[in-house]
């Protein structure tokens, strides 16, 4: 049975003693809910990949309470120092040369060098890394390749029994995964994934990021084309819509007619799209449409990890 609390002191207090225990407690961030485990153990990670269905090859993040302790795990180059000290705590994740000294879990880095570090924001997240006092290997809490959870109830459902303790913060405040930006080179920063960053503000910090990995290095394994997916098919850019189709639309006007409409941002409000976006896909995917329709979205700020995502979504299924 999969539990749901509320992050009082002492359920925080039994999840760091189920992490510490080498099991899996769903916790909520900033971003979207994360399958924690401890980052330490290759035995917990194992059931963090297994409880996903993840492809071993995938790599995890590693969550921390703070700069100083991403800095025991990671080489940190002066360049990312700056970038982590301004956005941390905070929507980003950034890989890093790993400290081979630090005892993380070779099967949650999937055997490369570097490592993906993040310091989240959420108070829930921070009391739960406190009390844990280790670094927690956290992948978003949904089966791989589907739509990521912003609410407790979405882990629950999609992870049932497979999960020793949701802990029910509510809804996450941003709605997208964390921004990866790769700093193992620190002269050659690079965007991994779009997230709840904006790369307009991480290169108002650093300067120019480019997209994407060099040909020189591994992209990042998570970026598969097809992902975030809902069972039904996705269609988008939408400026008409048919009877049978549900409608995801962004802003005053959309077209009418559809099936059901569900709008992420009336306002045109990108933040609030974000936030909206998870949950609405999964609210559309059990309408009983044929089909989800997505009005266009701009590419700026948080439009492009928006775009991302519904990109992903609907590129064809394995
Ligand atoms: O907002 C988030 O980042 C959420 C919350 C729970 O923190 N976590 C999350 O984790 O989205 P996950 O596992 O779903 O996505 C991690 C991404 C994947 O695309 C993975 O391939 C990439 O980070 N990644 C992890 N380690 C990497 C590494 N060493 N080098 C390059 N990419 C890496
Ligand atoms: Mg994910």
């Amino acid at each position: 049975m999969t539990r749901i609390l509320p992050p009082t002191p002492e359920t925080l207090a039994e999840a760091a003693q189920i992490l510490r225990a080498g099991r899996l407690v769903a916790f909520p961030t900033e971003t979207v809910y994360g399958l924690g485990c401890l980052g330490t153990s290759n035995a917990a990670v194992a059931r963090v990949y297994d409880a996903k269905r993840r492809p071993a090859h995938n790599p995890l993040i590693m969550h921390v309470a703070d700069l100083k302790a991403a800095m025991r795990i990671a080489h940190f180059g002066p360049r990312a120092r700056h970038l982590a000290s301004q956005a941390w705590p905070g929507p980003l994740t950034l890989v890093l040369p790993r400290r081979a000294e630090a005892g993380l879990s070779g099967l949650a880095l999937a055997g490369l060098e570097t490592v993906a570090l993040r310091v989240p924001g959420h108070p829930v997240a921070q009391a739960l890394l406190r009390a844990v006092a280790a670094p927690v290997a956290g992948p978003s809490a949904n089966p791989s390749g589907r739509v990521s959870p912003t609410l407790a109830a979405h882990v629950a459902q999609d992870l049932a029994g497979r999960v020793d303790l949701v802990i029910d913060g509510g809804a996450c405040p941003v709605g997208l995964e964390s921004t990866v930006i790769d700093l193992t080179d620190e002269n050659h920063p690079s965007l991994l994934r779009a997230g709840g960053m904006a790369r307009e503000a991480v290169e108002a910090v650093i300067g120019a990021v480019a997209t994407g990995t060099d040909a020189a290095r591994p992209a990042s394994p998570g970026q598969l084309a097809s992902h975030y997916a809902p069972r039904l098919p996705v269609r988008l850019d939408a400026v008409d819509v048919s009877g049978d189709e549900a409608l995801l639309a962004f802003g005053p006007a959309g077209p009418g007619g559809a099936r059901v409409t569900l709008n992420l941002s009336k306002a045109g409000d990108l933040a609030e799209a974000a936030r909206n976006l998870y949950a609405m896909m999964r609210a559309l995917d059990e309408s009983g449409a044929s089909g989800i329709a997505v009005s266009p979205i701009p590419m700026t700020g948080l439009g492009a990890a928006l775009n991302d995502r519904l990109r992903r979504a609907a590129a064809p299924r394995p």
